[in-house]
């Protein structure tokens, strides 16, 4: 029996999509437990590039069962939207997709009142949000007024909460004279989405713990990363859940006591998307090239990510809260030009060198980062197809930053494909 929960150790994007699809290879079931379609996780099988941004990166394989937790917040819309695509590319669903009873809904005015709070801030204080409602949705749950999944199985009870908390935001959303819901269109487009999404709205928990207690192999996937975690990432400049590992058994109904193993997975230089302090960000040709050659563009709202060295400061704390057992190591193939490469390994604010990561974010906005450097390898490792086949220099810097976020490497990823990776066993 394996439970395996894995989450992103940086600003999310870290490759968890293509981490995850390698992995399911012979798992029986890939869950997801917080987050929405704010995520968006990129799968390459052969010439096809698939983004998922609800459905778990399971569901390329035929033989695994793939589950939304209740800690997920599900647009029903999107959802129906993004089924169908994958069953035109010949995905099948039957008996191998549920959507948890308790997941809590996104709507519409939840997406817009998104929109209308980043429009509010101060142009300095905005989150740079992907405006998919993720922040309202979970502040409706944690205010006990959230629409679940399970109100979508009876549509007389399902239409009339829609429609009473459509009023309710349309009327502060014509307060600001901000766009409001058009009801009617919006709920003909929820009712084709509730029944087209019934037989798929399950107890998941029951369903996951079954999987657990028969010995089945269960994958958790998390999406965003620890540091756009709500308690323990650069808040306010965070996403609404909890996407560190602990999530994963709030987000399923599943015990800690089954998790038996923890993948964190991290890029082999830092990216953002949105705002926030990054303390290693690079505002010049390196960035440029990073950026360049790692397609560096946000696979839910396509914005350029922001990018910089390897930050070993905020990954080591990463990896402490998550307990991570081994690194799955991406784009490393992305350095493979550069002359030198620099990894941070303190931060210094207000005339004091820090070496864990600050939780007041003020801080995190004044750290200037120190770093250490070293040669680049300067030839391909797309290539590799193991440790041993990767220049001495990658393999000293791989070994590097691992040792400095005290983890055991696992995996290392070359290149977006299935075949561009490879287990590393300390
Ligand atoms: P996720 O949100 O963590 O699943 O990551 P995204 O899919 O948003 O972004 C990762 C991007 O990097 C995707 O375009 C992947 O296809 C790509 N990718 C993943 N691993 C590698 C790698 O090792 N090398 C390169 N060059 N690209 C990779
Ligand atoms: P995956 O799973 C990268 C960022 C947004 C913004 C902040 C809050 O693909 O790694 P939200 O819409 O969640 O309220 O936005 O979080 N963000 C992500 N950045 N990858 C993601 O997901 C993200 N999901 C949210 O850009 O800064
Ligand atoms: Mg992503």
């Amino acid at each position: 029996m394996s439970t395996t929960i894995l989450v992103g150790l940086q600003w999310g994007d870290e490759g968890k999509g293509k981490i995850i699809d390698v992995l399911t290879k012979d798992v029986g079931m890939v869950v997801r437990f917080q987050g929405g379609n704010n995520a968006g996780h990129t799968v390459e099988i052969g010439n096809d590039k698939y983004v998922l941004h609800l459905i778990p990166s399971g569901i390329f394989r035929k033989k695994t069962k793939n589950i939304i937790g209740n800690g997920v917040v599900v647009n029903p819309v999107i959802l129906k939207e993004e089924m169908e695509a994958l069953s035109q590319s010949g995905v099948s669903f039957k008996n191998r997709f549920e959507i948890s009873t308790r997941s809590h809904l996104i709507f519409q005015y939840h997406c817009l009142i998104d929109g209308l709070k980043e429009q509010q801030r101060n142009p300095e204080k905005k989150i740079g949000t992907t405006k998919r409602g993720i922040g309202p949705t979970y502040g409706d749950k944690a205010a006990r007024r959230g629409i679940r999944a399970l109100e979508m199985l009876d549509i007389k009870r399902f239409e009339s909460r829609f429609r009473e908390e459509a009023e309710y935001y349309n009327t502060i959303l014509e307060g600001f004279d901000f766009e409001k819901v058009d009801v009617e269109t919006e709920w003909r487009k929820l009712k084709e989405a509730a029944e087209f999404l019934a037989p798929y709205i399950k107890d998941t928990v029951l369903t996951v713990n079954k999987a657990a207690s028969s010995g089945k192999k269960i994958l958790f996937e998390g999406a965003q990363g620890m540091l756009l975690d709500v308690d323990y990432g650069t808040y306010p400049y965070v996403t609404s859940s909890n996407t560190t590992t602990g999530a994963a058994c709030t987000g399923s109904g599943l015990s800690p006591k089954y998790i038996t193993e923890i993948y964190g997975v991290m890029k082999a230089y830092c990216t953002r998307v949105g705002e926030g302090p990054f303390p290693t960000e690079l505002f010049n040709e390196e960035g440029e090239t990073i950026r360049k050659i790692g397609s560096e563009f946000g696979a839910t709202t396509g914005r350029p990510r922001r990018c910089g060295w390897f930050d070993a400061v905020s990954a080591k704390y990463s990896c402490m809260v998550n307990g991570t057992d081994k690194l799955a190591i991406t784009k490393l193939d992305v350095l493979d030009k550069l002359k030198t490469l620099k990894v941070c390994t303190a931060y210094e604010i207000d005339g004091i060198q820090y070496k864990a990561m600050p939780s007041d974010t003020e801080l995190m906005e004044k750290a200037k980062p120190i770093y250490e450097e070293m040669a680049g390898w300067q030839s391909d490792t797309s290539k590799a197809k193991s440790f041993d086949e990767l220049p001495l220099q990658a393999q000293n810097y791989l070994k590097w930053i691992a040792e400095l976020v005290n983890a055991d490497i696992g995996i290392i990823s070359v290149g977006p494909k299935r075949s561009q990776t490879f287990t590393v066993f300390p």
